[in-house]
């Protein structure tokens, strides 16, 4: 997640614009830029591959009071040099954080129209735009060039022809104002002005700010005034870092109401029930070949990989194996060219992970990455790559991540279902619009925290759980198992419900709680039997159901609701729930959530 900066007053511009973006650092960046008006009124630009410390390498002493600062995850273009922001057009910079998601159409436009690019970025394109309707008033241009915009932003404008002003607009991408004596700053999040200012203003979707040395106005996109509410913050450096919550985790698991977004943004396209990825590297002729997937991935990757079996074999008729890639890497794989081999992975650097991939590579087959690190080993090594854009990912526990990672695989296993002829537009677009409102689900489940949290405290003191789950939601069985185990020490099984009568059921006693994952569906009736199975021993049973479930109530300790979804869907939803349920069990326990013993966020090594 991009961070961005703007500051406009009388300290010395270069250096609070470095020291407040390098407060926005645990967002995750690849590269940073500055652009400042120097006291001669002149544009000064730089920017920088990777840390902030290498921008601050060749930024030059410049005496200047007013300018725009970002440090970038690269979502579009590689995370190099030309691709840093801020992008330029004329006498207009801007830096900016979201997507832009018609980009590639504007900017067929724009070059028919004479403009030139020098980066391959979503965002060079708003510059262009800001500049194509600059007349004198940037106030205009900038409304009138977002008008054109489908996609989230914020954004910082800043223009040698207005030295006395920056602007900044918002939509779907946070911005806040920090108000200081005679200076302002712009600011993606509180962190990067708490040093300078705890007066703050929250900036709303479709706002526009006019920020000068002494004075804050803020537009509708009409150009009228609206009235603001000033915030007075009190958290420490470090609560800021984290929003307000108590871990990095905990913050994750609530940005998936928009993580989730992301992923689908621009991606698609209700009305032809099509989904688009210009990144996927794979004609309609080749998808309509694919004779079998192979998906390879670790530990929270393998799990979302598990859940596209179900989803390429039900929608698309795909026969789909998915492996340990520690395991495939020494294994004899049948793999043809008609073989499509995916390998999942978060960070993009897993060794095992690209291991495998060099090992599919031999077979002269397809390979196929899903990650949500943009220029990592991964989107180097496979023939293609698709991210998952969920922003950066702190805690050592996936969570965003794996939701987005799901996702992804539901609009590859449509789009394939599509080329195949297996899915009807119909199915499609119901599919998709039943898509569209999770975001919105996750956002109710999140508002029922504190029963998860009370149920979490109830069990915490147990040696060992079970998760059990049928079909498509047997992988959130064993990703509850992970998460539970990883954070809090617990030990837990994921099984599949039906696996129970086969030896584990040995370990069912009063002592053990069950979570069973039980939304209706066409298995619900099995995993109902299965509850009353584990009852029977005694077991205390926790059913993650939907909400308007009357019937398993009677049959268990505590119900964790979720809303009601299509049944395929549902996966993303009881995903959420585990995660609140293993995090307030660590968080009763007192673990290192964050940082889990023994483990790291990115497994770099055999
Ligand atoms: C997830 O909570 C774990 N931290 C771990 O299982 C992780 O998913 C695994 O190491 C694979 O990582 P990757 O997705 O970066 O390849």
């Amino acid at each position: 997640m991009c961070g961005i900066v703007g500051y406009i007053g009388n300290g010395e511009a270069s250096q609070i614009i470095i020291n407040s973006l390098k407060k926005l650092e645990y967002r995750g960046y690849d590269s940073a830029g500055i652009a400042l008006i120097d006291d001669n009124g002149n544009t000064a630009l730089y920017k920088e591959e990777g840390e902030i410390s290498n921008l601050e390498l060749i930024l030059p002493a410049i005496t200047s009071h007013i300018g725009i600062g970002h440090t970038r995850w690269a979502t579009h273009g590689k995370p190099i040099t030309k691709n840093a922001h801020p992008h330029s057009s004329g006498n207009i910079s801007l830096v900016h954080n979201g997507i832009i998601e018609n980009y590639m159409e504007l900017k067929e436009e724009l070059v028919l129209e004479g403009y030139e690019f020098s980066s391959d970025t979503d965002t060079e394109v708003l510059a262009h735009l800001v500049k194509k309707y600059y007349t004198g008033d940037l106030h205009t241009a900038l409304r009138t060039a977002l008008g054109y915009v489908h996609g989230s932003y914020a954004l910082a404008v800043l223009s040698k022809d207005h030295p006395d002003e920056l602007i900044a607009a918002r939509k779907d991408s946070p911005l806040i104002i920090g108000m200081g004596d005679h200076e302002n700053f712009i600011a993606s999040d509180i962190p990067a002005v708490l040093e300078y200012t705890k007066r703050v203003i929250y900036i709303d979707n479709f706002e526009l700010v006019s920020v000068k040395q002494d004075s804050i106005q803020v537009f509708d996109l009409e150009g009228n005034h609206k009235k603001k509410e000033e915030h007075i913050i009190e958290w420490d450096p470090e609560a800021a870092e984290k929003a307000g919550y108590s871990h990095f985790m905990l913050k994750e698991i609530h940005e998936q109401t928009n993580s989730i977004h992301e992923t689908m943004l621009g991606r698609l396209h209700e009305l032809e029930g099509d989904v688009i990825f210009d990144e996927l590297g794979l004609s309609r002729a080749q998808i309509s070949q694919i004779q079998r997937i192979e998906i390879i991935a670790c530990g929270t990757s393998y799990n979302a990989g598990l859940l596209g079996k179900y989803l390429f074999e039900k929608l698309a008729g795909i026969h789909t194996d998915v492996d340990s890639a520690s395991e495939f890497r020494y294994s004899s794989p049948v793999i043809t060219p008609g073989t499509l081999v995916m390998a999942i992975t978060q960070s993009g650097e897993t060794a095992d992970t690209l291991a495998a991939v060099h090992e599919a590579t031999y077979y002269e087959c397809k390979t196929l990455a899903i990650t949500n690190v943009v220029g990592s080993t991964i989107s180097r090594d496979a023939s293609s790559t698709i991210y998952t854009r969920a922003g950066p990912e702190i805690g050592v526990a996936a969570s965003k991540s794996f939701t987005s990672q799901v996702v992804v695989l539901y609009l590859l296993a449509i789009l394939f279902a599509r080329v195949r002829y297996t899915m009807d537009a119909d199915k499609a677009q119901q599919l998709q619009s039943e898509l569209r409102k999770i975001p919105g689900h996750v956002r109710q489940i999140l508002e029922n925290e504190r029963s998860i949290q009370k149920c979490a405290l109830k069990f915490a003191k147990t040696n060992d759980y079970f998760f059990i789950g049928r079909n498509i939601n047997y992988p959130i069985a064993l990703e509850g198992a992970l998460k539970l185990k990883e954070i809090s020490y617990i030990h837990a099984e994921g099984y599949a419900a039906g696996e129970l009568k086969h030896g584990p059921l040995a370990l069912i006693t009063k002592d053990v709680p069950v979570v069973a994952i039980a939304p209706q569906g066409h298995t619900y009736d099995k995993i109902l039997s299965n509850i009353k199975e584990v009852k029977a021993r005694d077991a205390s049973v926790i059913a993650i159901a939907d909400m308007d479930d009357t019937e398993i109530k009677k049959y268990v300790d505590a119900v964790l609701p979720i809303p009601k979804t299509d049944e395929i869907l549902s996966p993303i939803l009881s995903s959420v729930v585990v995660q609140l349920l293993a995090y307030y069990t660590a968080l009763e326990l007192n673990c290192s959530i964050d940082k889990p013993r023994n483990l790291a966020k990115s497994v770099t090594v055999e």
